[in-house]
């Protein structure tokens, strides 16, 4: 018989709280560790996934356990591993069919960790995986920043942002964001050279000739960043919606394409008027991008932020903060009975 482990599982789309149940332990494959979880983050991919926000990418059978990154221990290895070994401590974000982190167990692949940095505790560990990927993959990847690059990072002071901020100064770039008055000190503290508040001055305004933007925010937003940026610069968004390039690579089937080519005509119109490319991220699990963002944290380069921590007993809590869309870096689970 399968061991139990503790879970927040949703049974439905919509569901308010997920639930916290015992669910079997996950059973691992070959190329698969078996993690002891000792820290989560909450990310806003959580709530839109209960609320069945991203079903044209996502679709999940239910019951679900939510939680997309983690840090913890390896506690077994699949008959194929060799790269780790029980007792290493670990991050990572396992693939989206593979999610599942806010629970006391995870089975995931070992292409998708790397080892934590040492001088991190599981808390901060756990507060870098998907938003570490994510910005590394726009900003390193897609925007190819270095020196002397202007740059416009969306929500500076939220998980995302507080990291992309980070990234873009060691890749050498200037750096523009957009956050609330109050957390001007805080987002310059991680490296901001311009900040704008977003509640009395439009960036559109006040920006220009920048070589890209990396947007948070979507809709108006995303529209007013073409005004901001250079032809042939780029504006990458992971909230805007996805467009029909995106669809093919993503390999989604023909009717998604349509179904995205149109709902993207205007960001179309846009990039052909302005000269700049349009392109939306959805980011991808990877291990060894993850073992860089180790080297740059160990080289106190890199520093999580954290805003609050929750145990897991109160998952609810932790996910009624999130949607506030508030959040000052980010929101911890831990596992700890
Ligand atoms: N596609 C992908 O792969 C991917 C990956 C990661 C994230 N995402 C998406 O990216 C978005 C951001 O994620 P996150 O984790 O950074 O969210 P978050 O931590 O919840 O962001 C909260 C922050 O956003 C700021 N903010 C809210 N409205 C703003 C505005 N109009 N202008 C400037 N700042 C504003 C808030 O600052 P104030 O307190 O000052 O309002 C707060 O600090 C989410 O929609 C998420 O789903 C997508």
């Amino acid at each position: 018989m399968t061991d139990k482990m503790r879970a927040a599982v949703i049974d439905h789309y919509h569901q308010v709280d997920p639930e916290i149940r015992l669910v079997p332990q996950p059973v691992i494959h070959p190329h698969d560790v078996l993690v002891k979880i000792r820290a989560a983050s909450v990310n806003p991919i959580d709530t839109k996934t209960m609320a069945g926000d991203l079903r044209l990418l996502l679709r999940y059978r239910m019951p679900l356990v939510l939680g997309s990154d983690f840090a913890g221990d390896v506690i077994a290895v699949g008959r194929q591993v060799t790269a780790f070994q029980v007792g290493d401590a670990v991050y990572g974000r396992p693939q989206k069919d593979r999610i599942g982190t806010f629970a006391d167990y995870l089975a995931v692949d070992t292409g998708d960790i790397a080892l934590m940095p040492t001088n991190l505790s599981y808390e901060q560990a756990a507060a870098l995986p998907l938003v570490g990927l994510t910005s590394y993959q726009a900003l390193h990847d897609l925007m190819a920043l270095r020196p002397g690059k202007k740059v416009l990072i969306q929500a500076g002071s939220g998980g995302v942002g507080t990291v992309a901020i980070q990234l873009a100064k060691q890749l050498g770039a200037y750096v523009a964001t957009t956050t609330s008055a109050a957390n001007t000190a805080f987002v310059q503290s991680l490296g901001a050279d311009e900040v704008i508040d977003y509640h009395r001055t439009d960036f559109a305004t006040v920006l220009k000739d920048y070589d890209a933007v990396f947007d948070m925010l979507g809709g108006n937003t995303l529209e007013r960043a073409f005004r901001v940026v250079k032809p042939g610069g780029i504006i990458v968004s992971v909230s805007g919606r996805p467009n029909g390039r995106f669809a093919q690579t993503y390999g989604l089937p023909l009717w998604k394409r349509g179904v995205l080519r149109l709902a993207t005509r205007r960001l179309t119109q846009l990039e052909k008027v302005s000269g700049v490319s349009y392109r939306f991220l959805f980011m991808q699990p990877s291990g060894q991008q993850l073992a860089e963002l180790t080297t740059l944290v160990e080289q106190n380069k890199l520093v999580p932020v954290i805003d609050r921590i929750y145990p897991l007993t109160e998952i609810a809590a932790a996910l009624t903060y999130s949607r506030l869309g508030k959040a000052h870096g980010k929101i911890i689970v831990t596992m700890t009975e």
